[in-house]
């Protein structure tokens, strides 16, 4: 069993993934990438140096590498006075200067959020008005995410939150149960596009009205929390949204001036200069 895993080591195999792979984890938060590393080593039982030889050696690794290494936690409806904030005060917001607008899921992870996002604008009557874009670097987590398929076990959490979101059906109508797993209706994403896309190395690909990247920079340091912020900045119209997780910020950011918050406890903020 790997006990620990010394910063020279960390490098190493951080430039290996850079320079042969070309992900930048240099400036993940160290805590928990060293976490994360040390699981890996766990999981497989590897040295550091079977793991180099491994990334070095066979290159479709990576993927399987990539989908440990990233936390890929999440729910439906998760923080659901999030979504009611969503619900009845940022879409209706929106609505005011465009009919038709555009979302940006940044780090979807495995889509819950994505069928949260569509059951919402389902319920509100509005869901074929809406182009959304969901990414993620992952792209085994980008495959479930796309199957809208989850382990039936899931569902009393993501039921509860979607009760507490009071929401107008049960979820329930919205999938089938098959072999143990609840298969989501389609339809609901028949208007998103999932696409791989590193929020480090990533060009910026498209103007948005409302960004959602939640529970995702809380992985990275202040340095690329900033990059990170000038790339959403970027991105999105002016007047657009940008809501991140409940524990992230962007009060010391240096993009703050050119956001107001919206709304403190739920982590919305509104770009209101260039
Ligand atoms: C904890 S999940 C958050 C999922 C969802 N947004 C939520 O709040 O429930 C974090 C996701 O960010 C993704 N991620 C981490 N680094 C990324 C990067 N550089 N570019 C894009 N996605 C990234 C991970 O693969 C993971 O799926």
């Amino acid at each position: 069993m790997v006990q620990d895993i010394d910063i020279a080591d960390l490098k190493r195999i951080t430039e290996l993934i850079q320079k042969k792979h070309g992900y930048d984890f240099r400036n993940y938060a160290m805590s928990s990438f060293k976490r994360r590393m040390l699981r890996i080593l766990e999981l497989k039982s590897m040295s550091v140096e079977a793991l180099i030889k491994k990334l070095t050696e066979q290159p479709t690794f990576i993927d399987e590498f990539l989908d440990e290494l990233t936390v890929n936690v999440t729910e439906m409806f998760r923080d659901p006075s999030f979504w009611r904030i969503l619900r009845d005060e940022i879409i209706p917001g929106i609505q005011l200067n465009h009919k038709e607008f555009k979302i940006w899921h940044a780090g979807c992870s495995s889509g819950e959020e994505v069928f949260s996002m569509a059951i919402l604008l389902k319920e509100m009557g509005i869901l074929d008005q809406v182009t959304t874009i969901a990414t993620d670097l992952d792209v085994n987590i980008l495959e479930k995410a796309k199957s809208g398929s989850y382990p039936i076990k899931n569902m009393e959490l993501n039921e509860k939150n979607y009760i507490r979101y009071e929401g107008k059906k049960s979820l329930k109508d919205y999938y089938k149960e098959e072999n143990g797993r609840a298969v989501f209706d389609k339809d609901l994403v028949k208007n998103v596009s999932f696409r791989k896309h590193d929020l480090v190395t990533g060009e910026i690909f498209n103007k948005f009205d409302l960004i959602l990247c939640r529970n995702v920079m809380i992985y990275f340091n202040q340095s690329l929390q900033n990059d990170v912020l000038k790339k959403f900045h970027e991105s999105l119209f002016k007047y657009g949204y940008l809501a991140i997780g409940s524990k992230e910020s962007l009060i010391w950011c240096d993009i703050a001036s050119k956001f107001i918050v919206v709304n403190n406890e739920e982590k919305v903020y509104k770009k209101i200069k260039d």
